[in-house]
């Protein structure tokens, strides 16, 4: 027997404030047909002024919760990824910590980008499949519309604000692929691409928040490359084909990219599951917000194998195969 961490909650939250591209072809040179075509994004979503990420990471996280059967009490580990938190510090989870009510424990954030989701559960269920957390909240929460320079048409029209939220329990597996639990992980990073896209603000630098900056098309053509290899190296981690897998939940940067990297491993386009039109790309709360509304329509059902996919800034890429 092996000590497996499953997932037995998924929960998300999008602000009510949604912005659609006609809207923002009012700031920028842009247009509705230019963002769908090249990126397949229709809308996204935008926080209020007075509200911060942990705000969205509460809302997904008890959602999550409830959907576990689990209360705030449960929870001895939260981890979020985010690269927009409330402050430089604390911490965004030690203040979801405190908005919810959990018990002392281990609470602290995972900057890895629109990579973070990943690298954050590979932490969690370093905890959990340890012995050292019974009970986990992965959070991924971001409010990437902070970091936009506005009259950046190459960016601005991009990203969106969300939160999605799993809990991670403890359970008991035969130590094969069938068993229930976080199977196999790849996770990259590669420090030499950062100026393909990064933030030009920072504590130690500049003092300033900063805005985000892309070279779109370099960070195109590593994504579809990247985002292969880190499915193929994960897959051979946790003993699986890819073939096998009932559900790809990537990254939602760009629909060309979703469909670049299913060409090129030779997935059914049927079996990947896309948000990118309604969310545009959320960071590191797209692949938990994408589950999420996989889970709620009925589509991922328990014992579904999944993989989850993704590249950011950094460079950072990775990958990591789940049965549900
Ligand atoms: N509206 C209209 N025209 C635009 C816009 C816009 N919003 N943005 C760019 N253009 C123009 C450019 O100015 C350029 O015009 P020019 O030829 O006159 O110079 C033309 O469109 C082509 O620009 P490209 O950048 O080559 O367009 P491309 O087809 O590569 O699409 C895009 C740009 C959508 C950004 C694409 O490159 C992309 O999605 N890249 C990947 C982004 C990504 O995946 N990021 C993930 C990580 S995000 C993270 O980690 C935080």
């Amino acid at each position: 027997m092996v000590q497996r961490s499953v997932v037995t909650g998924v929960g998300g939250y999008l602000p009510d404030r949604i912005v659609t591209n006609d809207e923002l072809a009012k700031v920028v040179d842009t247009s509705d047909v230019w963002i769908t075509e090249r990126t397949g994004i229709r809308q996204r979503h935008r926080a209020a002024d007075d509200q911060p990420t942990s705000d969205l990471a509460v809302a997904a996280a008890r959602r999550a919760l409830e959907s576990a059967g689990r209360t705030t009490d449960d929870v001895d580990l939260i981890v979020v990824a985010t690269t927009t938190g409330d402050q430089t510090f604390p911490a965004t989870a030690t203040i979801v910590q405190r908005k919810l009510g959990c018990p002392v424990g281990p609470a602290f954030d995972v900057q890895a980008v629109c990579s973070g989701f990943v690298y954050a559960l590979s932490v969690a269920d370093g905890f959990v499949a340890r012995g050292r957390s019974k009970c986990a909240l992965v959070i991924g929460a971001e409010e990437m519309t902070r970091l936009m320079d506005w009259t950046d048409r190459g960016t601005c029209v991009l990203f969106g604000d969300g939160a999605g939220a799993v809990v991670l329990e403890a359970g008991r597996g035969e130590g094969t692929k069938a068993d229930r639990g976080v199977l196999g992980f790849a996770l990259m990073a590669d420090g030499t691409k950062q100026d393909l896209l990064y933030v030009d603000g920072g504590v130690s630098t500049n003092g300033q928040i900063g805005y985000l900056r892309m070279q779109g098309n370099q960070v195109f053509r590593h994504a579809v490359v990247n985002i292969s290899e880190a499915i193929l190296s994960a897959a051979a981690d946790a003993g699986v084909e890819v073939s096998e897998v009932d559900w790809f939940i990537p990254h939602q940067a760009n629909l060309r990219i979703l469909e670049g990297v299913a060409r090129r491993l030779g997935i059914d386009e049927a079996k990947v599951i896309t948000t990118v039109a309604e969310h545009a790309n959320t960071s590191a709360a797209s692949i938990p917000l994408a589950l999420d509304a996989a889970v709620r329509d009925g589509r991922i059902k328990k014992g579904d194998l999944l993989l989850m996919e993704a590249m950011g800034g950094g460079l950072t890429w990775g990958a990591c195969v789940v049965r549900f």
